[in-house]
């Protein structure tokens, strides 16, 4: 008997002997009212059915603290009955995404096959990252992407919420920012901020879908719109051969102090290092966001910093990681910032080289672990989501070793990506999307899927090697499957031909 498709791939699977659950109208949903709650909207998209509250013919959702580890869950299906039991809530919500993967067409008819599942995360973060400074992307699509995010059992929402182009959140202490930073995007689209009371709602809407919300605030390079609020915290552009390059292939001019930037060079931007004023700033800033963050995480960001110096960049990396970790909170930082001798220990690496490390970006990475912390695995010539697809939109960049097939996604073993690293080391992985040609839902929907189902394999199944479903030829059919759910769902995903698609 085939099992049934599932992805992320479960811990552990197995066909049950009997005839399959066979839902109707009279089937009953009993247990734990949000779990159910998020049942009945999944399925009412999918089969029309709509689940009664109460005992019957049913489903039963539960939490049981004794049935495993955090976030895991079992299920237990027959033809009498459907039982889901999550060690926790977050647990429950996930064996209700799975359950909805299960519900398969026999005939007209619906059911779910006779099956049983006992499932638990490989790593406890499991990331994706919307960049929405190059383009903004308001509160209904940051809430859809949560929806898609959770479905695959993704526990962490990555905000890049700054950048050269745009600062995207009001701050009370700060107000300029969004007065003067916030009004365009790339190539001179609208702009666009989230308000104190829109963060809180992206916030405590991420954790009714059982996710965290990490901000970033990109520094000390990737600044330049801190410049057109605070022109005396930011050094004026500071523009190479190589940034003048990609200026020339993507047009958008040059950089100029207190005028908008619409392009897409990087590296240009810096904030005044020696200055005190500027720590004022990062005081500030990560203070009030520590205040409306209740996840653990605060980004600091950290990368291509360019145009400041080692040593200055290695002073500004010390000092904005201690202020971080001084609000209690646990800094993230991308991997340049290991180069920084006096970071906080505490500090999250966030390693975005190759699969294969070049130009010693794993050593980098490894000075967090050395440092007695653990890593984030966003290697972008696998899961960096706007790289171009081999075939199909036009749309994305091809930095990374792109175009990127669903098959590149899905091939890479997160213990195996820098030498010295296991699984302890690893906080988990995330999937970026930066957005510099991203403008819309469905240019989202078009890039992050199906290639954001490989990454939420890599984050939450076993090892490569360690079940006999983490291939390519079986992932790849069991996205296939997915098709048909994903429509229903209203998800533009890329019909990649690369994927065996079930039509119904
Ligand atoms: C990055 O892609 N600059 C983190």
């Amino acid at each position: 008997m085939s099992l049934p498709s599932v992805v992320p791939a479960p811990a552990s699977i197995e066909a049950g002997p009997g005839e399959p659950f066979r839902l109707s109208g009279e089937t009953a949903v009993t247990g734990d009212a949000a779990a159910a709650a998020a049942l009945s909207s999944v399925l009412q998209a999918r089969t029309g059915l709509t689940l009664a509250r109460r005992d019957g013919a049913a489903i039963a959702l539960r939490v049981d603290p004794s049935a495993g580890a955090a976030e895991s869950y079992r299920i237990a299906a027959d033809a009498a009955s459907v039982v889901v039991t999550g060690a926790d809530a977050a647990g429950l919500f996930y064996g209700v995404q799975t359950l909805t993967q299960l519900v398969a067409r026999d005939g007209e008819e619906w059911i779910i096959p006779a099956v049983t599942i006992a499932d638990a995360p490989r790593f406890a973060y499991r990331g994706v990252m919307l960049d929405v400074a190059r383009h903004f992307h308001p509160l209904a699509t940051v809430k859809g992407y949560i929806d898609r995010a959770a479905s695959l059992k993704f526990n962490a929402l990555h905000l890049h919420l700054t950048d050269d182009q745009g600062w995207r959140l009001q701050l009370e202490s700060r107000p300029e920012l969004t007065e003067h930073a916030a009004a365009t995007s790339v190539g001179g689209d609208p702009g666009g901020f989230y308000t104190k009371d829109e963060y809180r709602e992206i916030v405590s809407y991420a954790a009714s879908r059982h996710m965290i919300v990490v901000p970033e605030i990109d520094m000390p390079g990737h600044t330049h719109a801190v410049g057109l609020a605070y022109p005396e915290l930011a050094e004026d552009p500071s523009v190479n051969d190589e940034m003048r390059e990609i200026i020339r292939l993507h047009g958008g001019g040059e950089p100029a102090p207190g005028e908008p930037y619409t392009g897409i060079a990087v590296g240009f931007s810096s904030l005044k290092i020696g200055d005190e004023a500027t720590y004022d700033f990062v005081a500030d800033v990560f203070g009030e966001l520590a205040a409306m963050t209740p996840g653990p995480y605060l980004h600091l960001g950290g990368d291509e910093s360019l145009s400041t110096s080692d040593e200055d960049f290695a002073s500004f990396i010390a000092r904005a990681s201690a202020i971080i970790a001084d609000l209690g909170k646990t800094p993230v930082a991308w991997h340049e910032a290991g180069a920084a001798a006096g970071i906080a220990d505490t500090t999250i690496g966030q390693y975005w080289g190759f699969v294969t490390p070049t130009g010693g970006m794993d050593d980098r990475a490894r000075a967090f672990v050395a440092n007695g912390s653990q890593l984030i695995l966003s290697p972008a010539d696998a899961i960096y989501l706007d790289m171009q697809y081999p075939s199909g939109p036009q749309l994305g960049l091809a930095w990374a070793n792109g175009p990127t097939s669903v098959e590149r996604a899905y091939s890479w073993e997160p213990s195996e990506v820098i030498a010295g690293i296991e699984d302890a080391d690893i906080l988990g992985v995330e999937a970026p999307l930066w957005t510099e040609t991203i403008r819309t839902e469905a240019d989202i929907d078009l890039m992050a899927f199906p290639r954001v189902a490989a990454a939420a394999e890599a984050g939450w199944s076993p090892a490569t090697g360690e079940s006999e479903l983490r291939t390519w030829e079986s992932f790849r059919a069991r996205v296939g499957a997915l098709g048909p759910l994903w429509t229903s769902l209203g998800i533009g995903f890329h019909p990649s031909d690369e994927i065996p698609w079930a039509d119904r």
